[in-house]
């Protein structure tokens, strides 16, 4: 039977917040933990975060070591996945050169949602050509891991369809089957989308809004966070009837809280009023603590480390390298650029 692989990954521009616990980093658990998969890789992008952070590399570089904290203290186990940093295989970008040959300007510049992050992203008449291009370097990503399956949000639908194209047309131009046409896997669809930031339902959560709540927040910043959240401005006096549509606090309740019933309980009451928003949050921090200490605690002990967490980020880049390396050389070889290789 064909090996199962996995690989996906994440910027390094910020900390992680419990919309990405929620949306992928449980889901990337389960599937480490299912045994289904015989290669499980994750990937700090680092070289894709400077894409459109080149004059700010110190950012990128110090959110390496936090994403690693928060993926290690989620429950990634590196005996299990590969995690690695992208920088350190420099093999991807070599393959991202060879691909580039195979990808027309236009069909780059119509990938939706670099359009939607060049308008996010102010970038004015200057976009960097690496930014149009990192979908590019995003399948030699996934390429070099023979990966079959990609967990990632739907944003990332165009890259995976592109990473399919490079795939087909390198095969069938080199006359190879030496590249794996990934599929995508969409865990929870519409979860992470569904929770907003802190400060209303039409936001998400952002790290120059700062209005998420972050895996590495303290109890009280995370409990000063909710405390803070938007509810429902009109519900005034704890007796006023009040509003779940647009109630952040409930938005929060749906997507974490275990008893369900309790929450159709509590809105009801709400929504008739006499229950007050400072009750329903204190809630909410219980909720959510339940699900935080042990990933702070966690995280809190080996942030005592660096050390020990880069070195295992060096292992996990070895072993990244290793294999991107054998499909490099298979790529060369079906490119017929393996000069001596007979030597
Ligand atoms: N583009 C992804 C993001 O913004 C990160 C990423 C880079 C990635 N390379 C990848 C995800 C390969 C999956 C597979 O979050």
């Amino acid at each position: 039977m064909d090996k199962k692989i996995i690989l996906t990954g994440d910027r390094p521009t910020g900390r992680l917040h419990i919309g990405h616990y929620i949306g992928s980093l449980r889901n990337r658990v389960e599937l480490q933990n299912s045994n289904k998969f015989n290669e499980i890789f994750v990937m700090i992008a680092d070289a894709q975060a400077l894409t459109d952070n080149a004059k700010n590399p110190k950012k990128v570089q110090e959110n390496v070591l936090e994403v690693a904290l928060d993926y290690l203290a989620v429950g990634l186990n590196p005996e299990k996945t590969t995690i690695f940093i992208q920088s350190q295989v420099p093999q991807l970008a070599e393959l991202s050169q060879y691909y580039a040959n195979l990808v027309s300007i236009s069909r780059l510049e119509r990938n939706p949602t670099v359009k939607t992050e060049i308008k996010q992203k102010n970038f004015g008449e200057s976009v960097p050509s690496g930014f149009v291009f990192y979908p590019i370097s995003q399948a030699a990503d996934i390429t070099a891991f023979k990966a079959t399956t990609i967990p990632v949000g739907e944003d990332q639908a165009p890259m995976i369809e592109l990473t399919r194209e490079i795939a087909r047309s390198f095969n069938q131009t080199y006359g190879s089957n030496v590249l794996v046409e990934p599929e995508m896997f969409l865990a929870e669809e519409g979860i992470s989308r569904r929770l907003p930031g802190i400060d209303g339902i039409n936001s998400k959560m952002s790290k120059s809004l700062n209005n998420g709540i972050y895996l590495a927040d303290s109890y009280e910043e995370m409990k000063a966070k909710v405390m803070k959240m938007y509810t429902d401005p009109d519900h005034i006096r704890v007796e006023d009837p009040g509003k779940i549509e647009g109630n952040v606090v409930f938005a929060y309740l749906d997507v974490f809280a275990k008893d369900k019933q309790k929450v159709e309980e509590m809105k009801a009451h709400y929504q008739k009023g006499g229950l007050g928003d400072v009750a329903v949050k204190m809630y909410l921090v219980e909720v959510l603590d339940e699900i935080l200490k042990p990933i702070r605690e966690k995280r809190e002990e080996l942030a005592k480390n660096p050390e020990e967490v880069y070195k295992m980020l060096a292992i996990g880049s070895e072993k990244a390298r290793a294999k991107a390396q054998e499909t490099l050389e298979e790529v060369k070889d079906a490119m017929q650029i393996n000069y001596f290789k007979d030597l």
